[in-house]
This record gives structure tokens, C-alpha cells and sequence, in this order.
């Protein structure tokens, strides 16, 4: 959308004063609205700390759910469950509640109180550091907005950030409900949509921070003025659908069956790819077809964004710009990489890990590309 704007309607006398380093006051879609860089800076920072503290809990919930913790603790208690158990009473009591529990009896039978603490406390890290990115959403967002300090053409979208988060808690706890009665472990479309709304997240951040910059020329030039690059967008959703496939190869263990590249079983397309009945089953249930969806998207998705790369490159001047689909380049042939490595060292945890941050590296680079590789937008 093209912001023109319209001469200030105000006499001069009445136009809200402002502090020197605020140099230049123009009018958002609000007349009241006095659009500074300093207003933008102070919610661009609020951004970066929000998508880093989305990052931290998505690692953390990585190697939560890498180290078969995430079913540890069987409650849920969003604001008392800050402190773990404090007494051996306590712990007992968390203990044989979590034995009730198919996964205890199965996949960690046998488990000893000293073993169940080690799990207990990535998943009780992982729903901390989730309570922490909450407060760092809504607490800045809540303040900026009483202060007048967002851009009004910002704020219903910004609004979706605490909302998001609220939902997330409840979505986290939905997925871990799925593993408490009859699996022995979490059903794997629950944890893709958890995933999902995590990078959504990140994603709403990160984009809206990207495009959210004092232009050189003056700061009335901040958002929605230029056209983003159509290629980098649609390599960012093709790299989020990835993600998507990620999650379900994550969900049901689809990492350790054919542990070899680039063939799987000897062919391109796996022995065991059409097992299931009905046929789309397979996408989601099947090991073979699900991780062969994953690795082919994967590979495609490497192959456009060095295409891209190459071709924006050469045709670009701007330097951010050209640096941008460097990282994109870059960190598309780093992921391909380390995806190919987590399969073929059969998942071990730090490499997984990285695997899933390279994942939000691939995507925020794509993002940081589409913000910067920029047509203006004809004047009307
Ligand atoms: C564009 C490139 C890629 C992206 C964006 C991507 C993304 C992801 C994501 C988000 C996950 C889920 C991580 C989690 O929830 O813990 C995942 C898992 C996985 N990916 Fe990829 N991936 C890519 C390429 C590849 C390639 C080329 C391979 C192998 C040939 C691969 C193999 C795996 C494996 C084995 C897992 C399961 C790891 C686990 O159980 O934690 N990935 N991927």
C-alpha cells in the first residue's frame, strides 16, 4: 500500500512539539500519530528481541523433544509451575505421576528419579523460557502502544504478537495432552502445529521489523512504500512449508529409517513409500514417504534459492541488498548440509539442533532478502 502524505492539517502552532533528535514528524493514518525514527527504533528493537527469544525457545523445545523430555511433566500450571518440585516429596509425587503415563512404561521403562530429573528439566526449561518470550511479547507491545510509540498502520498487526503467544501456551499443552493416555508419545500433527505457530510468530516479528527502517532519505519513508522482491517471498513460504515437513519427519521419527543419501533403500523414491492406506496417510504417517517429501522439497528449495541468488545478484546494486541473497545462498547450502548429516549420523542431538536453527536462519535470511530486494512503488 502507498502512503501519501497528505499535507498536515493542523495550523502550525497546534503541531505537537517533539525533542531535536526526532527530526522529522510525519503523519501515519492517525493525525495524532507523530511518526520519529526513535518510535520506530524502540519497536524495531522490541522485534529482534522478540524473534530472539522465539529462537531460544525453539531450540530449547528442539532438544526437549530430541532427549524425549517433553512428556515429563504431566500438569499443567501456567503460573505456579515456575518453581520445579522443591521437596523429595515433591519430586516423588511428579515422579509417580509421570509412571502412570504409556511413555514411562515403554519408551523410558524402567527409569530411574535421577534420570526422570534430567527430563523434567528441559521440559520445565522449555515452558519457562515460553513464559519469558510471553512477558517479552506483551509487556513492550502494551507499553508502546499506551505510549502512542507504534505506527498506527502497525498496531492491529502487532496486536496478534500477545495473542499468538497466548495461544501458543495453550497449544503446547494441547500437544502434550496427546501423549498422556494412549500414545507413547505426542501426536505428530499437534506438534507440527505447534511449530507452526512458533515460526508464525518469528515470522510476523521478523518481517514486520525488516520492513520497518528510516529510510536514508527521511523517516517518513518506513513501511509498505516500496514492492519486496515476489521471488524471495515465495522462496520464505516454500522454505516455511519445508519447515512444515520438518516438523512431521521430527514427529514421527522419520530420521532414523533410511539413513543413507542421496538414495533411500538403493532408489530415489523408498521400497516403502505407499505402505499406507489411504494413500494420503502416507504423507503424514509413513517414515519413508514423509522423510522422502522433506529431503526432495529440501533440494528443490536449495536448488531455487541459488538460482535466485545468482540472478538477483547480478542484477542488483544496492549492497544490502546483493548481501542479503548472500546469506540466503549461504545459509540454504549450510542447511541442506547439516539436514543430510543429521540423517546420515542417525539424529544426534547438537547436530539436529542446529539443524532446526538453521532452519530459522534459512528463513530469516529469505525474509531480510525479500525486505531488501525492493521495487518502488509507482507513484499514483
Ligand atoms: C531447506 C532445507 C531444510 C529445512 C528448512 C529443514 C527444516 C527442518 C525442520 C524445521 C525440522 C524439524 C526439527 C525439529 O522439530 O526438531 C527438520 C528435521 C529433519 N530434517 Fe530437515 N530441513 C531441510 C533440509 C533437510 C535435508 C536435505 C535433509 C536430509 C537429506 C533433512 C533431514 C532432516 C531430518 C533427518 C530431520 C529429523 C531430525 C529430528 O528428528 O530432529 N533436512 N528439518
Amino acid at each position: 500500500m502507498t502512503t501519501q502524505l497528505a499535507p498536515d492539517p493542523r495550523p502550525v502552532d497546534a503541531l505537537p512539539t517533539h525533542p531535536p533528535w526526532q527530526s522529522t514528524v510525519v503523519i501515519d493514518m492517525d493525525p495524532t500519530y507523530i511518526s520519529t525514527a526513535a518510535n520506530d527504533r524502540a519497536v524495531r528493537r522490541w522485534l529482534y528481541a522478540t524473534m530472539l527469544s522465539v529462537l531460544v525457545v525453539l531450540l530449547v523445545g528442539g532438544v526437549t523433544r530430541l532427549t524425549e523430555s517433553g512428556l515429563s511433566i504431566t500438569v499443567w500450571k501456567p503460573i505456579t509451575g515456575v518453581l520445579p518440585p522443591l521437596s523429595e516429596a515433591g519430586w516423588q509425587e511428579a515422579f509417580a505421576q509421570y509412571q502412570q503415563i504409556p511413555e514411562a512404561q515403554t519408551v523410558h521403562a524402567g527409569i530411574t528419579l535421577a534420570k526422570f530429573k534430567n527430563l523434567y528439566f528441559w521440559e520445565w526449561a522449555h515452558r519457562l523460557v515460553a513464559r519469558l518470550v510471553g512477558l517479552v511479547i506483551a509487556i513492550p507491545f502494551f507499553f508502546l502502544l499506551l505510549k502512542g510509540r507504534i505506527r498506527p498502520s502497525l498496531r492491529l498487526r502487532l496486536a496478534n504478537l500477545p495473542i499468538l503467544v497466548a495461544l501458543q501456551g495453550v497449544m503446547g499443552w494441547y500437544m502434550v495432552q496427546s501423549g498422556l493416555s494412549d500414545r507413547t508419545s505426542v501426536s505428530q500433527y499437534r506438534l507440527v502445529a505447534h511449530l507452526s505457530l512458533a515460526v508464525i510468530i518469528y515470522v510476523v516479528a521478523a518481517w514486520t521489523a525488516f520492513r520497518l527502517h528510516p529510510s536514508g532519505e527521511s523517516d517518513a519513508v518506513a513501511i509498505d512504500h516500496t514492492h519486496p522482491s515476489g521471488g524471495a517471498i515465495a522462496l520464505s513460504i516454500l522454505v516455511f512449508v519445508v519447515i512444515l515437513t520438518g516438523g512431521f519427519v521430527a514427529g514421527i521419527d522419520a530420521g532414523l529409517v533410511y539413513n543413507t543419501f542421496p538414495l533411500m533403500g538403493g532408489s530415489v523414491v523408498p521400497p516403502t513409500y505407499g505402505d499406507l492406506a489411504p494413500a494420503w496417510r502416507n504423507w503424514f504417517e509413513n517414515p519413508a514417504a514423509v522423510q522422502f517429501h522433506h529431503r526432495t522439497l529440501a533440494l528443490i528449495t536449495l536448488g531455487i534459492a541459488l538460482w535466485l541468488a545468482w540472478r538477483r545478484r547480478s542484477a542488483l546494486t544496492d549492497t544490502s541488498a546483493r548481501r542479503a541473497w548472500q546469506w540466503v545462498q549461504w545459509t540454504a547450502v549450510l542447511q541442506v548440509a547439516l539436514g543430510v548429516a543429521t540423517l546420515l549420523m542417525h539424529v544426534p542431538i547438537p547436530v539436529a539442533a542446529l539443524h532446526q536453527f538453521g532452519a530459522v536462519a534459512l528463513l530469516t535470511a529469505a525474509l531480510y532478502a525479500a525486505a531488501r530486494d525492493t521495487t518502488p512503488v509507482a507513484s499514483a
